[in-house]
């Protein structure tokens, strides 16, 4: 059957369809969850009701109640079970709390949780990511947003330069310096929801639009930018892969004009073990992950080459004693310890990122076949298990392109009707990550719903 939506719902303004189908979602998740309603009545002291505003962002009326999570399934406190294609938003990449991990952290646990001194795991820890990231030097920290404030640090410290750049619809965590954008007309300036923030950020950050070698080049010509921040592919607008020759010319003018290159992989470690700098041989003079770096363990790793690691030594041998901007208490902790080593030798192998791409090349397949069917100007992006749906015709080469392949209401619509059929993918956009735990009639049953789904707004 060959159905196709009309042109308005598409384009996401809120045509009757797409209301319907939200409506009909919302009285059946309402209906059907008095828990959960209860629950979500009961938090008076929570601002917004959810212990992290981010979670009032789901399309749910009320939020979700988690009774369990366990490999790639939820269960929610009426429950009703899920087949979790969120996985956290990457932080459960490999699975809720995967069994090594689980011992691990029970081995831990009776043995000291935060002590500000290294256990006999750290050593071990630190070889684990040499050998799979590839750069010699690390240090631990409690969030992929901190790993990257200490990265750039490091890099504005051991190069004696003030300026950053990042690409237009790159997300890095709550950096300050990183939240700008460009706007429509090309203009650099602070994000427009960035909250709080009295300065103008784009004084000392460069902002260009990925995929741009002729901008990059202009950008770091003065030789007045300590360091390039990016994501090997853009994940946090809809999916940006890098086009043929970019990385090569990113690396390639960085060298020449003695800026630094630092890969954020916490999203892409979804590629390969080593990530998509690794499988890639992107060669980054610094490197961040977190999320699912420690299993979902708050924890995040950033390294450095040698020649980056020596430095920054020496720009520390010059300053004074004392704070020095760079660390936290609870990083480096037994626990984040004993939750790397776990993770890194036993949940985050290469047996498992085979499963895990079989099993996102059989979404793409199934997914890609829906969208063929209805006729839709849609298509399918990837790095390796994470999985996007992309509502333009084409692959978007910039963040711009990205924005304007966002339909709010047509994307939360679709989010709380998978939802109600038992199947959960990330609320921002139309994101799926396969993990180690997920299996073959999940992914089909994702395929099935959202063929259905489909179907209705088509009706
Ligand atoms: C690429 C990237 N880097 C860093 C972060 C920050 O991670 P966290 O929120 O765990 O600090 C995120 C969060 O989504 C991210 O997508």
């Amino acid at each position: 059957m060959t159905v196709s939506l009309p042109a308005e719902s598409v384009s996401g303004a809120s045509p009757s369809r797409v209301s319907a189908l939200r409506a009909e979602a919302e009285a059946l998740y309402l209906g059907t969850r008095p828990r959960t309603r209860a629950a979500a009545a009961a938090t008076t002291h929570l601002y917004d009701g959810v212990p992290m505003h981010w979670m009032s962002d789901w399309s749910t009326p009320v939020p979700l109640i988690v009774q369990e999570a366990r490999g790639a399934r939820l269960t929610d406190v009426d429950g009703h079970g899920y087949e979790d294609f969120c996985l956290g938003d990457t932080a459960a990449l490999f699975g809720h709390s995967p069994p090594a991990l689980v011992e691990a952290l029970a081995r831990q646990m009776p043995q000291g949780l935060a002590t500000m001194l290294p256990t006999p795991d750290a050593g071990a820890v630190g070889d684990l990511l040499a050998r799979r990231f590839g750069l010699p030097r690390w240090q631990i920290a409690t969030t992929a947003s901190d790993a990257n404030r200490f990265a750039l640090r490091a890099a504005r410290a051991a190069t004696g330069r003030p300026r950053i750049l990042v690409f237009d619809g790159a997300y890095h965590g709550a950096v300050d310096e990183t939240f700008v954008e460009l706007s429509a007309a090309g203009t650099p300036g602070n994000k427009a929801s960035l909250l709080g923030e009295p300065r103008d950020l784009t004084t000392l950050t460069r902002i260009i639009p990925f995929n741009d070698v002729a901008a990059l080049e202009e950008a770091l010509a003065d030789r007045t930018v300590a360091c390039v921040i990016t994501e090997p592919a853009l994940t946090n607008c809809a999916m940006v892969l890098p086009t043929p020759g970019f990385h090569a010319a990113l690396r390639e003018i960085t060298r020449r004009t003695g800026t630094l290159l630092l890969i954020d992989e916490t999203h892409t470690l979804s590629t390969a073990p080593g990530g998509y700098a690794a499988l890639h041989g992107l060669e980054p003079d610094l490197l961040v992950v977190g999320k699912a770096i420690a299993g979902g363990v708050p924890t995040a790793v950033w390294g450095m080459s040698e020649e980056t690691a020596r430095r920054f030594r020496q720009a520390k041998q010059r300053a004074a004693d004392g704070h020095s901007g760079i660390g936290t208490t609870l990083s480096g902790s037994p626990l984040q310890l004993a939750a790397l080593r776990a993770t890194l030798e036993q949940v985050a192998t290469e047996a498992a990122y085979a499963h895990m791409n079989a099993l996102a090349d059989r979404l793409e397949t199934g997914l890609t076949a829906v969208i063929d069917r209805a006729g839709l100007p849609w298509h399918i992006a990837r790095c390796g298990a994470r999985v996007e749906v992309v509502r333009a015709p084409q692959p978007c080469r910039t963040g711009a392109e990205a924005r304007l392949a966002h339909f709010p209401a047509l994307e939360a619509a679709i989010h709380l009707a998978l939802l109600v059929r038992g199947v959960l993918i990330s609320p921002f956009h139309d994101m799926m990550l396969c993990s180690p735990a997920t299996t073959a009639a999940q992914v089909d049953r994702l395929v099935a719903a959202t063929g259905e789904v489909i179907d209705r707004l088509a009706d």
